[in-house]
């Protein structure tokens, strides 16, 4: 990788001469196996045209990077694409018009035609305008569960998180952690939202989740989403990994039975060479309710006021959405493509479900679109510590949560 020096000083060399190809710096945060194979495609691609990738990959998942990222292109040190996640992270940089304009590239790509579900693309525009190009759909309502783990429990590998629960025991008595969980607070308030979708009808869901309504979220359906949390932060307890990629990993290797996380897992399983249906299931809406979310990520290009660099970044942009790079991108990353045109035939039994889902268009919207970075970090907070201190109660929880929600914006 070089260094941002370098990369300054070819950049300038660069627009001195005026030849047209551009470095472009990429930030983004998949340094797992699955993510960093899955990157890997986007770099190759970009590399095949005049322009170089340069990688600036970012250690120790959006928690970290993304403040890093926001603040060099706030501070004047932008860089020349980067990851976020599609929705409301960049907002406030788009207001102060420190983003890219790629309307003309979304025009004359048909992106308004191409692009699906649409809301994705409109989590892209302010005022009629697209700053940015949606790669993939991640959704998080997923229990991947190992067989070598049920394997070893003497019971059979469970079909929704009731089943999951009630296996605990034998789990326990196998000496295998049930629910494997990193410590992120991120991971914690992952596995939360996918309890509520997994046990909530979608009425109660969205008055919390889109209309942000506290005294739902204060109530009795909200309360058995707590009571689930409660069981699961029990079952965690001996899962001593902090990030989400090492917990998948004690999945893959039998260490536990389970793990509720985003459909990126998939990507690691993959790289061990593990099978869907044969050394893992994957169940959407932990067995229960087959909805997913439509989060995802999406490339942004700050501002550069060189015209090499513009072109390449639109040059980028344009590519990402096309069908190839959408194809080589998701197969190895685990998340389902943004267009519906493509053929993922070849793609495995977990990203058939999910294909599936999106086509039947049972769909929501992922948290980063309902709510601000501020009150998914308020919530990843007050998740991490119920889920650290048992002595925080059901009760106490759904309170301060219930709070969260009549404050967010
Ligand atoms: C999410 C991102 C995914 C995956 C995950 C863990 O924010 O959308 O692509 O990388 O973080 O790193």
């Amino acid at each position: 990788m070089k260094t941002l020096s370098k990369l300054m000083a070819v950049s300038a060399l660069v627009s001195a001469s005026a030849v047209g190809a551009a470095e472009l710096e990429v930030t983004h945060w998949w340094t797992s196996g699955g993510e960093a194979a899955a990157v890997a495609e986007l770099a190759k691609a970009f590399n095949a045209t005049e322009h170089d990738w340069v990688d600036g990959a970012i250690a120790g998942s959006g928690g970290v990077a993304r403040p890093i990222i926001i603040s060099r292109i706030i501070g004047g040190e932008p860089m020349g694409a980067t990851q976020l996640n599609h929705g409301r992270q960049a907002e406030e940089m788009i207001e102060a018009g420190l983003l890219l304009d790629i309307t003309d590239v979304a025009e004359a790509n048909g992106w308004a035609d191409i692009i699906n579900p649409p809301k994705l693309l409109d989590a892209c525009t302010v005022d009629g305008r697209i700053y940015c190009a949606p790669v993939n759909i991640h959704s998080a309502q997923w229990i991947w569960l190992s067989h070598e783990a049920f394997a070893k429990a003497g019971v059979p590998v469970p079909a929704n998180w009731d089943e999951f629960t009630a296996s605990a025991d034998a789990l326990r008595a196998a000496d295998v952690v049930p629910l494997a969980m990193g410590q992120q607070a991120w991971q914690t308030e992952l596995a939360f939202g996918a309890l509520a979708v997994a046990l909530l009808d979608q009425t109660t869901w969205s008055a919390v989740n889109i209309d942000k309504d506290a005294a739902v979220a204060a109530g009795a359906e909200y309360t058995r989403v707590f009571k689930a949390f409660d069981d699961a932060r029990k079952l965690a307890v001996g899962s001593n990994v902090n990030d989400w990629n090492q917990a998948t990993n004690l999945v893959i290797t039998g260490q536990a039975g389970g793990q509720i996380h985003g459909d990126w897992a998939q990507g690691e399983f993959q790289v061990a060479g593990q099978v869907a249906g044969e050394d893992y299931t994957c169940l959407p809406g932990l067995g229960f309710t087959e909805v997913l979310d439509t989060g995802g990520d999406a490339f942004y290009f700050p501002v550069q006021d060189d015209a090499d660099v513009e072109a390449a970044q639109k040059e980028l942009a344009a590519l990402l959405v096309s069908p190839e790079v959408q194809v080589a991108f998701n197969l190895k990353k685990g998340s389902l493509p943004i267009r519906g045109d493509i053929d993922l035939s070849s793609a495995n039994d977990c990203m058939q479900k999910g294909l599936k889902i999106l086509a039947a268009g049972n769909v929501l919207p992922g948290g980063n679109i309902s709510f601000t970075q501020d009150t998914l970090n308020q919530m990843g907070d007050l998740m991490t510590a119920f889920w650290n201190d048992h002595s925080i109660t059901v009760a106490d929880v759904q309170a301060k949560y219930a709070s969260i929600i009549e404050n967010a914006d």
